[in-house]
């Protein structure tokens, strides 16, 4: 078991050069030219407190092909599920396994988590954050131009977990970020206003004004896991939000559309858009395995980030 402890929680968990780093790492992955198997003889726990067909996809295959053993924990077969304290549960996998990802409701359950555990803990998704997704995006982007330096980046929807780790990408990357969010849901405002503050970070009411001439377009659904029971109310106050052809002809004629999925087509994208020629969505899932590699590889299997 390694004791070493560093956890990614929030994209600002890495410094600038070190998310650098693990780009570099990622995209060697992705070509193909890292074949190390720096996790060999190691155990994973992915817990899963909310349902993932990517990230439980990626995180499993990624550790089986690093060498790990990879083991996927559910509410319905762990005790959490009758009530057993997290700082329990987090105690006892630090004693059995090397490393940890987990996709809850509360930000602070991860916290928690992180506190009790001397493994590296790994965030899959919270209400706050989605840190992996982001990292996964921006791989896509510079896949796609050769670089994410200099690009203008649209947000158009929920300020939700993905916007805020994109203000959270922006501050550490100084790439431009315009988010469009209907009032009453901006992105957490704590993380919001240190972004804004880096001067990289504008928000908008209006989405044709955030897309015109950027050369990413990007959204997310309009009620995320947890939220289904707003899905009504929600739908109403994003009708104005939906990438469609007309939205994306506002962008620059060489920008792309990027997902993180599971998508509504119909809802905040059109399906003309995200099966079209600009997107780049299968890339982008893809890419989860990739950065998630490449992420597990330095906390759990010592690779160093040049
Ligand atoms: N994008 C993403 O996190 O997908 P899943 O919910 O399927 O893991
Ligand atoms: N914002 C979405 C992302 C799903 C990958 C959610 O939290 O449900």
């Amino acid at each position: 078991m390694t004791t070493d402890g560093r956890d990614f929680l929030a994209i600002t968990d890495f410094s600038t050069p070190e998310l650098r780093g693990l780009f570099a790492l990622a995209d060697r992955m992705r070509r193909g030219e890292y074949l190390k198997r720096p996790l060999e003889g190691k155990a994973f726990a992915m817990l899963f407190m909310k349902s993932s067909t990517r990230t439980r996809v990626s995180f499993e295959v990624g550790a089986w092909q690093l060498g790990a053993h990879p083991l996927f924990l559910t509410p319905r077969d762990v005790q959490l599920g009758r009530g057993e304290a997290v700082a329990d549960t987090a105690r006892v996998l630090d004693r059995m396994v090397d490393g940890m990802m987990i996709r809850t409701f509360a930000h602070a359950d991860v916290e928690e988590y992180a506190r009790h555990s001397r493994i590296p803990v790994i965030n899959g998704l919270t209400d706050l954050q989605h840190p992996c997704q982001i990292l996964a995006d921006l791989l896509t982007v510079q896949q796609h131009f050769g670089r994410f330096d200099g690009k203008r980046i649209a947000w158009i929807g929920d300020g939700n977990n993905m916007a805020n780790s994109w203000c959270d990408a922006a501050l550490r990357l100084g790439f431009e970020l315009r988010l469009a969010c209907p009032p009453g849901y901006d992105p957490d405002p704590a993380i919001l206003a240190r972004a804004q503050a880096s001067g990289h970070v504008t928000l908008l009411r209006d989405p044709r004004e955030a897309v015109e001439g950027v050369d990413v377009v990007t959204t997310d659904v309009w009620a995320s896991m947890g939220q289904e029971e707003e899905q009504a109310m929600r739908a109403a106050a994003f009708a104005s939000y939906q990438v469609d052809a007309a939205l994306m002809a506002r962008a620059a004629s060489s920008a792309i559309f990027l997902h993180c999925l599971p998508a509504h087509r119909g809802e905040e994208v059109s399906a003309e858009v995200i099966d079209g020629p600009q997107s780049r969505v299968w890339d982008e899932a893809e890419n989860r395995l990739h950065v998630q590699k490449a992420i597990m590889a330095v906390l759990m299997g010592g690779e160093p980030l040049e």
